[in-house]
């Protein structure tokens, strides 16, 4: 039996992953297994979960992250596809909770799928949103075609080039992606290095990170708007890309239309 089904509000989040697993799929960024969501359902957790049994042996997350004491996740499996866990959720993905010592989890529903590889670095980023205080709950991983692209070039690794020239392109891409796309450099999927860059990317004022010649990561108050910040810089590099491809370096918003879209509707940066 889905946990979920007798539990509305629990229900509408693991909906929200699907239905962004579905767009995922759709538009070419999750071949094969490629990508991941997590969301902390904490808020959702009744005293009969609290009390199920787990499904597994305690697993290592790799790391202490000491503001994650006592909270649940949905995650997608590892090697797990998008379009599957777009029809089926709970069969691709798992509900795990921390364990006291905040350096291990279990698997406690719907059946033990071992979750995400990328898991050090979403619950890293899970702890640090909650030491902040930030009422972000879902991160997203994936591997938008054109937005990867762009990181095989260094002039897009230079800090806030790809940002200035993505803001540039659509007026909405400023308004609705506000902090830009920060750069991580190359490092090994999965890693804990990985996890660690990332932080210290997000921390620079970031919603979004690109993982160079790998994919983004984004994080946001649920899974559907971390998939808009995702969309909305995705279709800038189109416009950028669609632009070269006819010949010509496409000119850019103004400076001064830029500063006027950041008054307007009062921009962080
Ligand atoms: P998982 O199938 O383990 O989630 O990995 C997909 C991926 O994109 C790794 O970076
Ligand atoms: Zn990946």
């Amino acid at each position: 039996m889905n946990i979920t089904y007798t539990r509305p509000a629990l229900q509408a989040e693991i909906e929200k992953v699907a239905e962004v697993a579905g767009y995922l799929w759709q538009k070419g960024w999750a071949e094969r297994n490629g990508g991941n969501i997590t969301i902390n359902i904490t808020a959702h957790i009744d005293e009969a979960l609290q009390a199920l049994p787990a499904l597994t042996e305690p697993r290592p997350i790799g790391k202490k992250l000491p503001h994650l004491a006592g909270c649940w996740f949905y995650c997608k499996g590892t090697g797990r596809r998008m379009r599957d866990l777009a029809r089926d959720p709970m069969a691709n993905g798992s509900i795990i909770r921390i364990l006291p010592g905040c350096d291990s989890y279990e698997i406690v529903a719907d059946a033990p799928v071992a979750p995400t590889s990328e898991l050090p670095s979403h619950l890293a980023v899970h702890d640090y949103l909650l030491a902040k205080g930030s009422p972000y709950r879902a991160s997203l991983h994936t591997h938008p075609i054109e937005l990867v692209a762009l990181t095989h070039s260094p002039k897009w690794l230079q800090k806030d080039a790809a940002t200035r020239m993505l803001w540039s392109m659509i007026p909405e891409t400023r308004a609705f992606c506000p902090r830009g796309l920060g750069i991580v450099p190359y490092l090994m999927p999965s890693s804990v290095e990985l996890a660690e860059a990332t932080i210290r990317t997000l921390d620079e004022d970031y919603d979004v990170v690109m993982w160079e010649k790998h994919g983004v990561f984004a994080v946001e108050t649920d899974i559907l708007n971390a998939f808009d910040q995702v969309d909305v810089l995705n279709k800038a590099a189109q416009i950028y890309i669609a632009a070269r491809s006819m010949g010509f370096e496409p000119e850019g918003m103004r400076d001064a239309q830029m500063e006027e879209l950041k008054a307007a509707f009062k921009l962080p940066k």
